[in-house]
């Protein structure tokens, strides 16, 4: 019998390809220059089957999206309860960048906003590992997760490096509050090098196929988070992925998910698929237009809503 999903996703593809608004980011300038009109839609299931239609073998920066994986390995490394000591799970309804720190504490309020990610990225790799040795441990993990390995835009790097006087002042305020420890500008200097990781939709549907999988890539097989690990982390996109537009996206679309400057966005549906989109228009929360639509279509039409 012949597949249905290729056909289903191109017509999904062509409906979504008419929206024209929105702009790619352009706070970081080398992302200001990517073709706008590209999109792309990967999904992969648990059992390794891979669909796409696109520009889904088109690379780009993984941006954000990294935070879900990288907040996943903190946890992995330094278990839930000391993790929870520097960062919180509370949505905090502000856009990415804002501050949104804990009253007294100074612990972020979640690990998807840039002070959450900068805070994990800081907790991989134990104490007294270097800024690089810390870097080497998240492309690893973010190489096993696509199961193919991946490179640096070293451009995106060192364009986001330009201008990175925000995240240079969100990592000295967590260092002044003892959330970090080691120097500001080495911790965003990797963190911008972990976000400048290229990646293609087909990478993030895998990616997130091993969310949806418990922690087991479902080709190469190799455990990469246990059961317990996942279910806290889709937790944490569910309610925080989609920064100040998390409501919506949980009504609309109601899958764990986390969205990237670069244009891209995954979703996670236990025990089924991910999926992953790519289109670099962006709407003012800093996600992907096409790549919303595209969700909405894909949960009304095949019913993956989680309620
Ligand atoms: O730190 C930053 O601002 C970027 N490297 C990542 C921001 C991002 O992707 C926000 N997501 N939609």
């Amino acid at each position: 019998m012949d597949n249905p999903v290729p056909d289903y996703l191109a017509e999904v593809a062509e409906a979504c390809a008419s929206l024209t608004s929105g702009e790619p980011a352009s706070y970081i300038p080398e992302l200001a220059s990517v073709d706008p009109d590209r999109y792309g839609v990967a999904m992969a299931t648990i059992d390794g089957a891979l669909y796409s239609v696109g520009d889904a073998r088109h690379e780009f920066t993984i941006q954000s999206i990294s935070k879900a994986f990288v907040y996943g390995l903190a946890v992995r490394e330094r278990g839930l309860t000391e993790v929870l000591r520097k960062v919180d799970v509370e949505p905090s309804g502000d856009p990415f960048d804002e501050l949104s720190l804990e009253d007294g504490t100074g612990r972020p309020r979640n690990p998807m906003i840039n002070a959450g990610a900068i805070t994990t990225h800081a907790l991989v790799g134990g104490d007294g590992v270097s800024s690089a040795g810390r870097f080497e441990e998240i492309h690893r993990l973010l190489c096993d997760l696509a199961g193919r390995e991946l490179s640096v835009d070293e451009e995106v790097w060192a364009s986001e490096m330009s201008v990175s006087d925000r995240n240079l002042a969100i990592a000295h305020l967590l260092r002044s509050h003892g959330i970090i420890s080691d120097s500001p500008e080495e911790v965003v200097s990797a963190y911008v090098r972990q976000c400048a990781v290229l990646v293609t939709a087909e990478d993030l549907a895998m990616m997130a196929a091993t969310l949806a999988n418990a922690g087991v890539q479902p080709v190469t097989g190799q455990r990469i988070f246990s059961g317990h690990q996942v279910r806290h982390l889709l937790s944490v996109m569910l309610t925080c992925g989609m920064y100040d537009s998390a409501g919506d996206w949980v009504s609309n679309v109601g899958i764990p998910a986390k969205s990237g400057v670069g244009g891209g966005i995954i979703g996670a549906l236990p025990g089924q698929v991910g999926i992953a989109t790519f289109a670099p228009r962006l709407d003012p929360h800093g996600s992907s237009v096409r790549g919303i639509e595209t969700f909405e279509r894909l949960s009304h039409d095949m019913g993956l809503h989680l309620m």
